[in-house]
């Protein structure tokens, strides 16, 4: 029985002890990424001056296995760019992050449904290949004004 229990202490105290490292791994990790490199965490309280968030809308790339950046910012109760017009047969990364509170990014009728957290980068990439106007709307209880939290997305060809 001594023994046994002489194991769980140390078992105990071993991942105790893991835990904190990794606490302070994380904790030092955070505090010393530059916000935009990553593409992981941003600043919520800086959005507006971070790339890519500091250029909201729709941007060709090359060299990339998509073709456009689709750059979202939320806050309440609206999303930046207010229009969006993607050329057909694109695929699109959606990059999108919240100012303020969480939001959602949905279109209905589609695989893209995000949760946007403040702090956070939310990525999905889609190929519009379907001509017309897809809704963006908001999922997630954000305030007064969620019910009309609402943009689009036009695809042209
Ligand atoms: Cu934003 Cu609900």
């Amino acid at each position: 029985m001594h023994k046994y229990e002489k194991l769980w202490l140390s078992v105990g105290t071993a991942s105790l002890a893991l835990f904190l490292i990794i606490l302070i791994i994380t904790g030092l990790h955070n505090g010393h990424k530059p916000a935009a490199s990553g593409r992981a965490y941003v600043n919520s309280d800086k959005v507006e001056q971070i790339e890519p968030f500091n250029k909201p809308g729709l941007h060709k790339v090359y060299g990339k296995d998509y073709d456009y950046e689709l750059v979202i910012v939320a806050s309440a109760f609206n999303y930046q760019p207010g229009k969006i017009e993607i050329p057909k047969g694109s695929k699109v990364k959606i990059i999108a992050t919240s100012k303020d509170t969480l939001h959602g990014f949905s279109l209905p009728g589609t695989n893209v449904n995000m949760m946007l957290e403040p702090g956070h980068i939310s990525e999905y990439s889609k190929t519009f290949n379907h001509k017309g106007e897809y809704l963006i709307i908001c999922n997630e209880y954000c305030g007064v004004g969620h019910a009309d939290m609402k943009s689009m997305i036009k695809v042209v060809d």
